[in-house]
């Protein structure tokens, strides 16, 4: 097959941070996503309604000419976060709130301390039929960063699923043979989201022949095996997984550093190295449904109207972007050929 026509699709979580990078980003998505969810990690963070209608607006007025691209927002969870503040944002047209683990990874200092202290929150969320997005990793020192996915299904996502049976769960970015055997078992509440990083390497290809800090994101890059439980779920067909770029920005000089940040910033390519996946797997009969009907059925949203078309063609990825404050960004992937394109 050397064209694939599919349903326009979405991208169910990204960052497009804030400012004068709204240029950059929300164009690089709008390209080829009707919609994107958009996290809440801003610093301060989007913690009510009237925090995410403004934001919402910048993000508009950042969209190329003639784009109809909808953002999707969303909250962030605190400490502090109420049932009233839940019920606002249902008012509001907010569907879903992210819950980030106190320190589990950026702009999230501010985030849960006490996630048993959110049962109110929980509650109201299940009522107004909002969704709960999870980043799902404990954050405990004593545990290492490649077991905290596993080690937060058994502390928290099992108990969490028991107890609010029919609140609508999107575990994010899993990373785990364990997170997508978890997902595949639970109820048709309990979904989850998929990176291209995650389809496409292993932890060899953070570490392996020198540290590469464009490939450092949060969770972490897993064990091969990890890698290849992703692969097959997502060429099962399975309606509980869908596309999640997690497209995550921080200019080079923040990557490559001493302590660089976590983020791969996937915009450019997403769609072109999904499709380069399933086309690997086989399983590009698969694409549509990752990629533009899972989500939107999850999400109790009707599907896209238009089509993208993509073509076996290669190109390759620009080593470096420029950023509308003069200074570069390293493209996940940069340099390299990508074997499929967006038909413009
Ligand atoms: O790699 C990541 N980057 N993982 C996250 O959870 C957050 C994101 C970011 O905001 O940079
Ligand atoms: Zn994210």
């Amino acid at each position: 097959m050397n064209e694939i026509t599919i349903k326009t699709p979405d991208d169910w979580h990204l960052h497009f941070r804030d400012g004068d990078i709204l240029a950059e980003t929300v164009a690089a998505t709008a390209r080829c996503f009707d919609r994107a969810i958009v996290m809440p990690n801003l610093a301060p963070p989007v913690r009510n309604a009237a925090d995410a209608e403004a934001y919402k607006e910048r993000i508009l007025a950042a969209r190329p000419e003639g784009s109809n691209f909808e953002p999707l927002m969303t909250l962030y969870l605190t400490d502090r976060t109420t049932a009233e503040d839940i019920n606002e944002a249902a008012k509001a047209g907010i569907k879903a709130v992210k819950l980030y683990p106190a320190g589990a990874t950026t702009n999230s200092d501010a985030a849960v301390t006490n996630i048993d202290g959110l049962a109110d929150v929980f509650a109201a969320l299940e009522a107004n039929n909002m969704l709960l997005l999870v980043h799902g990793e404990v954050t405990d020192s004593h545990i290492d960063i490649f077991d905290r996915e596993k080690e937060f299904i058994d502390q928290r996502m099992g108990p969490i699923t028991q107890k609010y049976p029919t609140l609508k769960i999107v575990f994010e970015h899993i990373t785990t043979k364990d997170a997508a055997e978890f997902v595949l078992a639970a109820g048709g509440n309990i979904g989850a989201t998929i990176t291209p990083q995650h389809l496409m390497l292993n932890r060899n290809d953070l570490l392996v022949g020198g540290i590469r800090p464009h490939n450092y994101c949060l969770p972490v890059l897993k064990r091969n095996i990890h890698q290849q439980a992703l692969r097959d779920v997502v060429a099962s067909g399975s309606d509980k997984f869908f596309l999640g770029t997690d497209s995550a920005p921080h200019e080079q000089a923040k990557k490559e550093t001493a302590c660089g940040c976590a983020g791969c910033y996937s915009a450019w390519a997403a769609i072109e190295l999904y499709t380069q996946v399933f086309d690997e797997l086989g399983a590009l009969n698969k694409l549509e449904g990752f990629a533009s009907l899972h989500g939107p059925k999850f999400y109790g949203l009707p599907e896209n109207s238009g089509t993208i078309t993509l073509l076996k063609e290669s190109w390759t990825l620009p080593e470096s972007i420029t950023l509308p404050n003069g200074r570069p960004i390293i493209p996940f992937m940069a340099g390299s050929e990508v074997q499929w394109k967006l038909k413009s």
